[in-house]
């Protein structure tokens, strides 16, 4: 394992809009992503989970606070590279097969087309999509556009997978598969893997759960320090 975690949040904090209109979406979050770790963010509807996966992902920029990635290298240079992000929402590129828009951001990171065809191909087996391969997204439940989306993620091969409520549109028994096969791809990858999700019974497979309220991140549960509700935020 490295002696740098992947990600260090200092004191992050992000606001959205000004004035009256100012929205704090997250108060000075500090904390640790290490290699291995299998994080889950849970909370009600507009605490800043999707904020906070963002924030780690590199796709906003923090209003306060610093955020690094000490083992993964510059915030210009984590996607596509050694980061990947599941949206919470749609996020397929309507013109392309499931194929390749799983294969996509492996082009676009430079991998070789038939390489990164072949790898888009385990991936989709692995969520057991083979048969959605040639399917536009417009021909996709919301479901199954969500597992395509995890595919996706996965079959960039990231040392940090971040999935914003991936069993979100999912059935119970789904979701359940989905999250085993997040998690052994982890695993197998010895990648970090962070998950937000309103489901106890998804939180719960987790060995790291942080609860968002308001913008506040506090730990429930962390193998190192076991005491509930210890503040995660300055
Ligand atoms: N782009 C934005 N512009 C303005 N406000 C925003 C923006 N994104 C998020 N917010 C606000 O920030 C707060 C946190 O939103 P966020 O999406 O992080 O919550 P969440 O915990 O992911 O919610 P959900 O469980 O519904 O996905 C909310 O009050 C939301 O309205
Ligand atoms: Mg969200």
């Amino acid at each position: 394992m490295s002696y740098e975690p992947l990600v260090r949040c200092d004191g992050v904090a992000r606001t959205y809009g000004t004035g009256a209109n100012a929205v704090v979406a997250l108060h000075g979050a500090t904390c640790e992503i290490w290699a291995g770790d299998h994080t889950a963010i849970t909370g009600p509807s507009g605490s800043g989970k999707s904020t906070l996966l963002h924030l780690i992902a590199g796709l906003e920029t923090p209003t306060a606070g610093a955020i690094t990635w000490p083992a993964l290298g510059a915030r210009a240079a984590l996607r596509p590279g050694p980061v990947a992000l599941v949206l919470q929402g749609p996020s397929l590129l309507p013109p392309l097969d499931v194929t390749e828009n799983v294969a996509l951001p492996l082009v676009l990171g430079g991998v070789d087309g038939d390489d990164a065809n072949e790898r888009a191909l385990r991936a989709l087996e692995r969520f057991d999509l083979t048969d959605l391969a040639r399917k536009l997204p417009e021909e996709l439940s919301g479901g199954q556009a969500q597992r395509v989306a995890i595919a996706r993620a996965l079959a960039q091969e990231p040392r940090l997978l971040l999935a914003d409520e991936p069993t979100g549109q999912l059935d119970h028994a789904t979701g359940a598969a989905v999250v085993d096969v997040l998690l052994a791809a982890a695993i197998e990858l010895g990648a970090a893997l962070v998950v937000s999700t309103h489901d106890p019974d998804v939180a719960a497979r987790f060995d790291h759960v942080w609860l968002a309220t308001d913008g506040r991140i506090t730990v429930l549960l962390s193998p190192d320090a076991p005491s509930e509700g210890q503040p995660c935020s300055a």
